[in-house]
Protein backbone atom coordinates (compact mmCIF):
# COMPACT_ATOMS: atom_id res chain seq x y z
CA UNK A 1 0.00 0.00 0.00
CA UNK A 2 1.13 3.52 -0.59
CA UNK A 3 1.62 6.22 1.76
CA UNK A 4 -1.56 8.19 0.98
CA UNK A 5 -3.95 5.13 1.03
CA UNK A 6 -2.44 4.01 4.44
CA UNK A 7 -2.68 7.76 5.92
CA UNK A 8 -6.16 7.49 4.45
CA UNK A 9 -7.01 4.53 6.34
CA UNK A 10 -5.12 5.43 9.21
CA UNK A 11 -7.82 8.47 9.23
CA UNK A 12 -10.25 5.69 9.29
CA UNK A 13 -9.38 2.97 11.55
CA UNK A 14 -7.28 4.40 14.40
CA UNK A 15 -9.00 6.23 17.29
CA UNK A 16 -8.68 10.02 16.59
CA UNK A 17 -6.43 10.79 19.80
CA UNK A 18 -3.48 12.46 17.72
CA UNK A 19 -3.87 15.44 15.05
CA UNK A 20 -0.73 13.73 12.79
CA UNK A 21 0.85 15.51 10.22
CA UNK A 22 0.13 13.82 6.60
CA UNK A 23 3.82 12.45 7.11
CA UNK A 24 4.54 8.22 7.29
CA UNK A 25 7.93 7.79 8.49
CA UNK A 26 9.68 4.47 7.07
CA UNK A 27 13.02 4.62 8.16
CA UNK A 28 15.39 6.83 10.46
CA UNK A 29 19.31 6.95 10.92
CA UNK A 30 20.84 8.89 13.68
CA UNK A 31 19.10 11.79 13.32
CA UNK A 32 17.81 11.64 10.56
CA UNK A 33 14.14 10.22 9.48
CA UNK A 34 12.94 9.25 5.91
CA UNK A 35 8.98 9.35 4.83
CA UNK A 36 7.47 6.97 2.16
CA UNK A 37 8.19 9.03 -0.36
CA UNK A 38 11.88 9.09 0.05
CA UNK A 39 11.60 12.80 1.41
CA UNK A 40 14.61 13.40 4.38
CA UNK A 41 13.90 15.21 7.64
CA UNK A 42 16.76 16.15 10.59
CA UNK A 43 14.60 14.84 13.84
CA UNK A 44 14.88 17.44 16.24
CA UNK A 45 11.59 15.39 18.00
CA UNK A 46 13.62 11.92 18.37
CA UNK A 47 10.39 10.45 19.01
CA UNK A 48 9.47 12.50 21.90
CA UNK A 49 12.20 12.25 23.76
CA UNK A 50 12.66 8.40 23.26
CA UNK A 51 15.38 7.95 20.61
CA UNK A 52 18.59 9.16 22.54
CA UNK A 53 21.16 7.39 20.85
CA UNK A 54 19.47 8.15 17.77
CA UNK A 55 17.77 6.19 15.39
CA UNK A 56 18.45 2.51 14.94
CA UNK A 57 22.46 2.93 16.82
CA UNK A 58 24.16 0.14 15.20
CA UNK A 59 24.68 -1.13 19.06
CA UNK A 60 20.94 -0.85 20.38
CA UNK A 61 19.90 -2.60 17.37
CA UNK A 62 22.32 -5.42 18.22
CA UNK A 63 21.17 -5.54 21.09
CA UNK A 64 17.73 -6.13 20.33
CA UNK A 65 18.59 -8.80 17.75
CA UNK A 66 20.84 -10.74 19.78
CA UNK A 67 18.01 -10.86 22.49
CA UNK A 68 15.37 -11.41 20.06
CA UNK A 69 17.16 -14.40 18.62
CA UNK A 70 17.30 -15.91 22.09
CA UNK A 71 14.34 -15.29 24.34
CA UNK A 72 12.17 -12.19 23.52
CA UNK A 73 9.76 -12.81 26.29
CA UNK A 74 8.98 -14.72 29.75
CA UNK A 75 7.18 -14.46 33.10
CA UNK A 76 8.35 -12.53 35.94
CA UNK A 77 7.51 -15.74 37.51
CA UNK A 78 11.11 -16.79 36.58
CA UNK A 79 14.48 -14.39 37.04
CA UNK A 80 15.21 -12.79 33.65
CA UNK A 81 18.72 -12.33 33.44
CA UNK A 82 18.80 -8.47 31.66
CA UNK A 83 16.20 -7.44 33.69
CA UNK A 84 18.47 -7.80 36.93
CA UNK A 85 21.47 -6.64 35.27
CA UNK A 86 19.57 -3.30 33.90
CA UNK A 87 18.25 -3.27 37.45
CA UNK A 88 22.02 -3.00 38.89
CA UNK A 89 23.28 -0.80 36.14
CA UNK A 90 20.02 2.04 37.32
CA UNK A 91 21.19 1.37 40.81
CA UNK A 92 25.41 1.32 40.09
CA UNK A 93 24.19 5.39 38.78
CA UNK A 94 21.65 6.69 40.87
CA UNK A 95 20.47 6.71 43.83
CA UNK A 96 18.62 3.76 44.05
CA UNK A 97 18.40 0.25 45.37
CA UNK A 98 15.84 -1.41 43.93
CA UNK A 99 13.75 -1.32 40.37
CA UNK A 100 10.49 -2.40 39.37
CA UNK A 101 10.36 -2.80 35.60
CA UNK A 102 7.03 -1.86 33.80
CA UNK A 103 6.14 -0.57 29.87
CA UNK A 104 5.31 3.28 29.74
CA UNK A 105 5.60 6.83 31.67
CA UNK A 106 2.33 6.31 32.76
CA UNK A 107 2.81 2.71 34.30
CA UNK A 108 5.64 4.20 36.12
CA UNK A 109 3.68 6.58 37.59
CA UNK A 110 1.23 4.67 38.68
CA UNK A 111 4.10 2.25 40.04
CA UNK A 112 5.35 5.27 42.08
CA UNK A 113 1.78 6.37 43.48
CA UNK A 114 1.09 3.20 44.88
CA UNK A 115 4.52 2.08 46.20
CA UNK A 116 4.31 5.85 48.10
CA UNK A 117 0.78 5.17 49.52
CA UNK A 118 1.87 1.39 50.80
CA UNK A 119 4.86 2.43 52.14
CA UNK A 120 2.81 5.62 53.73
CA UNK A 121 0.34 3.37 55.11
CA UNK A 122 3.02 1.14 56.57
CA UNK A 123 4.55 3.42 58.18
CA UNK A 124 2.50 6.12 59.30
CA UNK A 125 -1.37 4.55 59.26
CA UNK A 126 -3.92 4.71 57.08
CA UNK A 127 -4.61 8.53 56.93
CA UNK A 128 -1.85 9.41 54.52
CA UNK A 129 -2.65 9.01 50.94
CA UNK A 130 -2.44 12.41 49.61
CA UNK A 131 0.24 13.10 46.77
CA UNK A 132 1.00 16.81 46.06
CA UNK A 133 1.74 17.25 42.57
CA UNK A 134 2.74 20.67 40.60
CA UNK A 135 0.47 23.24 38.06
CA UNK A 136 1.64 22.37 34.63
CA UNK A 137 2.85 19.04 35.44
CA UNK A 138 2.59 16.17 33.22
CA UNK A 139 2.70 12.57 34.51
CA UNK A 140 0.43 10.53 31.89
CA UNK A 141 -2.85 9.44 30.58
CA UNK A 142 -3.70 6.60 33.08
CA UNK A 143 -6.33 7.22 35.56
CA UNK A 144 -3.45 7.93 38.39
CA UNK A 145 -1.20 9.45 36.24
CA UNK A 146 -4.04 11.85 34.77
CA UNK A 147 -5.16 12.82 38.20
CA UNK A 148 -1.41 13.74 38.93
CA UNK A 149 -1.23 15.46 36.17
CA UNK A 150 -1.43 19.35 37.11
CA UNK A 151 -2.76 20.63 34.02
CA UNK A 152 -6.92 21.01 33.65
CA UNK A 153 -6.69 20.55 29.99
CA UNK A 154 -6.00 16.59 29.82
CA UNK A 155 -8.44 16.11 32.89
CA UNK A 156 -11.48 17.13 30.38
CA UNK A 157 -13.99 15.14 29.50
CA UNK A 158 -12.36 12.05 32.30
CA UNK A 159 -13.55 13.67 35.63
CA UNK A 160 -14.54 12.47 38.07
CA UNK A 161 -10.33 12.34 38.96
CA UNK A 162 -8.56 9.83 41.32
CA UNK A 163 -9.15 11.31 44.83
CA UNK A 164 -6.15 12.06 46.53
CA UNK A 165 -3.81 14.67 44.96
CA UNK A 166 -3.18 18.48 45.16
CA UNK A 167 -1.92 21.11 42.51
CA UNK A 168 0.53 23.37 43.82
CA UNK A 169 2.32 26.02 41.84
CA UNK A 170 5.95 24.81 40.03
CA UNK A 171 9.04 26.54 41.78
CA UNK A 172 7.03 27.78 44.86
CA UNK A 173 8.47 26.02 48.40
CA UNK A 174 5.94 28.01 50.13
CA UNK A 175 2.63 26.87 48.77
CA UNK A 176 4.21 23.02 49.08
CA UNK A 177 4.93 23.79 52.82
CA UNK A 178 1.66 24.78 53.10
CA UNK A 179 -0.27 22.24 51.24
CA UNK A 180 1.94 19.52 53.43
CA UNK A 181 -1.02 18.01 55.70
CA UNK A 182 -1.82 15.10 57.57
CA UNK A 183 -3.03 13.20 54.79
CA UNK A 184 0.36 14.09 52.93
CA UNK A 185 2.50 10.80 51.84
CA UNK A 186 4.79 12.50 48.67
CA UNK A 187 5.41 15.16 46.43
CA UNK A 188 6.01 14.50 42.85
CA UNK A 189 7.24 16.79 40.52
CA UNK A 190 8.67 16.73 37.30
CA UNK A 191 12.78 18.03 37.92
CA UNK A 192 12.29 20.13 34.71
CA UNK A 193 9.08 20.63 33.40
CA UNK A 194 8.67 19.12 29.97
CA UNK A 195 5.30 18.93 28.56
CA UNK A 196 4.36 22.41 30.48
CA UNK A 197 7.09 24.38 28.62
CA UNK A 198 10.66 23.39 29.33
CA UNK A 199 10.34 25.13 32.74
CA UNK A 200 14.03 24.81 34.66
CA UNK A 201 13.67 24.63 38.87
CA UNK A 202 14.84 27.93 40.67
CA UNK A 203 18.18 27.51 42.03
CA UNK A 204 17.14 25.80 45.80
CA UNK A 205 13.73 24.42 44.43
CA UNK A 206 14.58 20.64 44.42
CA UNK A 207 16.76 21.12 47.72
CA UNK A 208 14.04 22.46 49.21
CA UNK A 209 11.89 20.23 48.09
CA UNK A 210 13.75 17.51 49.74
CA UNK A 211 14.57 19.57 52.87
CA UNK A 212 10.91 19.53 53.38
CA UNK A 213 10.08 16.30 52.40
CA UNK A 214 12.67 14.90 55.09
CA UNK A 215 11.14 17.53 57.83
CA UNK A 216 7.52 16.22 57.73
CA UNK A 217 8.73 12.45 56.59
CA UNK A 218 6.62 12.86 53.05
CA UNK A 219 8.72 10.90 50.17
CA UNK A 220 9.81 12.62 46.91
CA UNK A 221 9.36 11.77 43.79
CA UNK A 222 10.61 12.72 40.12
CA UNK A 223 9.23 12.20 37.44
CA UNK A 224 12.07 11.05 35.09
CA UNK A 225 10.49 10.09 32.43
CA UNK A 226 11.46 12.83 29.60
CA UNK A 227 14.73 14.38 31.67
CA UNK A 228 16.10 11.08 32.55
CA UNK A 229 18.64 8.91 30.47
CA UNK A 230 20.93 11.50 29.53
CA UNK A 231 18.67 14.79 28.33
CA UNK A 232 19.74 17.10 30.19
CA UNK A 233 23.70 15.89 30.17
CA UNK A 234 24.15 13.86 32.51
CA UNK A 235 22.21 10.24 33.42
CA UNK A 236 19.21 11.67 35.63
CA UNK A 237 18.25 15.60 35.75
CA UNK A 238 18.46 15.60 39.21
CA UNK A 239 22.15 15.07 39.70
CA UNK A 240 22.01 18.35 38.77
CA UNK A 241 20.46 19.68 41.55
CA UNK A 242 22.23 17.96 44.58
CA UNK A 243 18.85 16.24 45.68
CA UNK A 244 18.02 12.99 45.61
CA UNK A 245 14.61 11.69 45.69
CA UNK A 246 13.12 8.52 47.57
CA UNK A 247 11.14 7.07 44.00
CA UNK A 248 12.18 8.06 40.67
CA UNK A 249 10.02 7.49 37.46
CA UNK A 250 12.14 6.33 33.86
CA UNK A 251 10.32 5.52 30.68
CA UNK A 252 10.81 6.45 26.94
CA UNK A 253 14.95 6.69 26.09
CA UNK A 254 15.45 3.99 28.72
CA UNK A 255 15.15 1.12 25.75
CA UNK A 256 15.73 4.26 23.30
CA UNK A 257 11.89 2.79 21.49
CA UNK A 258 11.58 -0.28 22.67
CA UNK A 259 8.18 0.72 25.23
CA UNK A 260 9.95 0.16 29.11
CA UNK A 261 9.14 1.93 32.33
CA UNK A 262 10.58 1.71 35.38
CA UNK A 263 10.30 2.48 39.19
CA UNK A 264 13.76 3.33 40.73
CA UNK A 265 13.52 3.31 44.92
CA UNK A 266 15.67 2.80 47.51
CA UNK A 267 15.87 -0.27 49.54
CA UNK A 268 13.73 1.27 52.98
CA UNK A 269 10.85 2.74 50.68
CA UNK A 270 11.28 -0.28 47.88
CA UNK A 271 10.51 -2.83 51.20
CA UNK A 272 7.24 -1.75 51.13
CA UNK A 273 6.50 -4.12 47.77
CA UNK A 274 5.71 -7.63 48.33
CA UNK A 275 4.86 -10.18 46.04
CA UNK A 276 1.29 -10.08 45.24
CA UNK A 277 1.30 -6.03 45.62
CA UNK A 278 1.91 -4.54 42.06
CA UNK A 279 2.87 -6.40 39.01
CA UNK A 280 3.02 -6.50 35.11
CA UNK A 281 3.22 -9.13 32.46
CA UNK A 282 5.28 -7.58 29.73
CA UNK A 283 7.34 -5.25 32.70
CA UNK A 284 11.17 -5.82 32.50
CA UNK A 285 10.97 -8.63 29.76
CA UNK A 286 14.03 -10.00 28.12
CA UNK A 287 14.09 -7.78 24.89
CA UNK A 288 13.41 -4.26 27.07
CA UNK A 289 15.68 -4.77 29.35
CA UNK A 290 18.73 -6.38 27.02
CA UNK A 291 18.47 -3.18 24.79
CA UNK A 292 18.29 -0.87 28.19
CA UNK A 293 21.55 -2.57 29.17
CA UNK A 294 22.62 -1.29 25.91
CA UNK A 295 21.61 1.78 26.31
CA UNK A 296 23.12 2.72 29.66
CA UNK A 297 26.53 1.60 29.11
CA UNK A 298 26.35 3.62 25.66
CA UNK A 299 25.12 6.72 26.69
CA UNK A 300 28.06 6.30 29.99
CA UNK A 301 30.83 4.89 27.81
CA UNK A 302 30.78 6.47 24.74
CA UNK A 303 30.91 10.37 25.46
CA UNK A 304 27.27 10.95 24.71
CA UNK A 305 26.77 12.66 27.92
CA UNK A 306 29.85 15.15 27.17
CA UNK A 307 28.41 15.20 23.94
CA UNK A 308 24.86 16.36 25.13
CA UNK A 309 26.34 19.29 27.66
CA UNK A 310 28.37 19.97 24.80
CA UNK A 311 25.70 20.68 22.33
CA UNK A 312 23.31 21.52 24.01
CA UNK A 313 25.05 24.90 24.92
CA UNK A 314 25.91 25.35 21.19
CA UNK A 315 22.23 25.31 20.81
CA UNK A 316 21.34 27.43 23.26
CA UNK A 317 23.80 29.80 22.68
CA UNK A 318 22.08 29.54 18.77
CA UNK A 319 18.91 29.97 20.08
CA UNK A 320 19.81 32.65 22.34
CA UNK A 321 21.36 34.90 18.76
CA UNK A 322 18.37 34.12 17.10
CA UNK A 323 16.46 36.08 20.12
CA UNK A 324 18.68 38.70 19.81
CA UNK A 325 17.13 38.73 16.22
CA UNK A 326 13.36 38.15 16.63
CA UNK A 327 11.65 40.23 19.32
CA UNK A 328 8.61 37.99 19.49
CA UNK A 329 11.22 35.52 20.66
CA UNK A 330 10.32 35.85 24.76
CA UNK A 331 12.67 33.85 26.59
CA UNK A 332 15.27 30.53 25.53
CA UNK A 333 15.92 28.18 28.10
CA UNK A 334 17.01 24.84 28.12
CA UNK A 335 19.61 22.20 30.11
CA UNK A 336 21.76 20.00 27.65
CA UNK A 337 19.75 19.30 24.68
CA UNK A 338 16.28 19.44 26.07
CA UNK A 339 15.79 23.26 24.69
CA UNK A 340 12.51 25.53 24.76
CA UNK A 341 12.11 29.20 23.11
CA UNK A 342 9.11 30.88 24.18
CA UNK A 343 7.02 32.67 21.08
CA UNK A 344 5.07 35.64 21.51
CA UNK A 345 2.15 33.92 19.36
CA UNK A 346 1.08 29.85 19.21
CA UNK A 347 3.94 28.45 17.51
CA UNK A 348 1.84 25.75 15.23
CA UNK A 349 2.72 27.24 12.30
CA UNK A 350 6.34 27.49 12.74
CA UNK A 351 6.56 23.86 13.57
CA UNK A 352 4.63 23.18 10.14
CA UNK A 353 7.17 25.53 8.05
CA UNK A 354 10.15 23.94 9.81
CA UNK A 355 8.61 20.80 8.54
CA UNK A 356 8.16 21.83 5.19
CA UNK A 357 11.72 22.73 4.88
CA UNK A 358 13.04 18.92 6.25
CA UNK A 359 13.00 19.63 9.98
CA UNK A 360 11.19 18.33 12.59
CA UNK A 361 10.31 20.11 15.65
CA UNK A 362 7.78 20.33 18.34
CA UNK A 363 5.79 23.08 20.28
CA UNK A 364 4.40 22.47 23.96
CA UNK A 365 2.28 24.84 25.96
CA UNK A 366 0.96 26.19 22.85
CA UNK A 367 4.03 28.57 22.29
CA UNK A 368 7.13 26.71 23.16
CA UNK A 369 9.28 25.70 20.70
CA UNK A 370 10.94 22.02 22.20
CA UNK A 371 14.13 21.14 20.64
CA UNK A 372 14.71 17.42 21.81
CA UNK A 373 17.24 16.16 19.50
CA UNK A 374 19.09 12.42 20.01
CA UNK A 375 22.21 13.18 22.22
CA UNK A 376 24.58 11.99 19.36
CA UNK A 377 23.53 15.18 17.25
CA UNK A 378 26.75 17.02 15.91
CA UNK A 379 27.19 21.02 15.07
CA UNK A 380 26.16 20.77 11.23
CA UNK A 381 23.32 19.44 12.35
CA UNK A 382 21.99 22.16 14.59
CA UNK A 383 23.35 24.62 12.40
CA UNK A 384 20.72 23.55 9.78
CA UNK A 385 17.97 23.78 12.53
CA UNK A 386 19.15 27.39 13.50
CA UNK A 387 19.33 28.20 9.41
CA UNK A 388 16.09 26.95 9.30
CA UNK A 389 14.24 28.55 12.41
CA UNK A 390 15.92 32.07 11.23
CA UNK A 391 14.66 31.38 8.12
CA UNK A 392 10.95 30.61 8.77
CA UNK A 393 11.25 33.39 11.22
CA UNK A 394 12.16 35.35 8.81
CA UNK A 395 9.34 34.92 6.87
CA UNK A 396 7.03 36.05 9.51
C1 LIG B 1 7.39 13.74 32.44
C2 LIG B 1 6.52 12.68 31.83
N1 LIG B 1 5.97 11.75 32.63
C3 LIG B 1 5.20 10.78 32.13
C4 LIG B 1 4.92 10.70 30.79
C5 LIG B 1 4.03 9.61 30.26
O1 LIG B 1 4.81 8.68 29.59
P1 LIG B 1 4.10 7.63 28.59
O2 LIG B 1 3.60 8.41 27.43
O3 LIG B 1 5.20 6.68 28.26
O4 LIG B 1 3.01 6.99 29.36
C6 LIG B 1 5.47 11.66 29.92
C7 LIG B 1 5.17 11.62 28.48
O5 LIG B 1 5.37 12.55 27.75
C8 LIG B 1 6.29 12.68 30.45
O6 LIG B 1 6.83 13.60 29.67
Amino acid sequence: MKGNELIREGDQCLLNTYARYPILLVRGEGVTVWDSTGREYLDFLAGLAVCNLGHCHPKVTKALTEQANQLIHCSNFYYIGPQVELARRLCEHSFGERVFFCNSGAEAAEGAIKLARKYSKEHHGDGRYEIITMENSFHGRTMGALSATGQKRFHKGFEPLLPGFTHVPFNDLDAVAQAIGPHTCAVMVEPIQGEGGVNLPSPGYLKGLRELCDQTKTLLIYDEVQVGMGRTGKLFAYEHYEAPPHIMTLAKSLANGVPIGAVVTTEEVGGAFAPGNHGTTFGGNPLATAVGCCVVETLVEDGVLENCQEMGEYLLTGLRDLKERYTFITDVRGKGLMCGCELAFEGKEIVERCMERGVLINCTADKILRFLPPLIVTRGEIDRLLATLDAVFAER
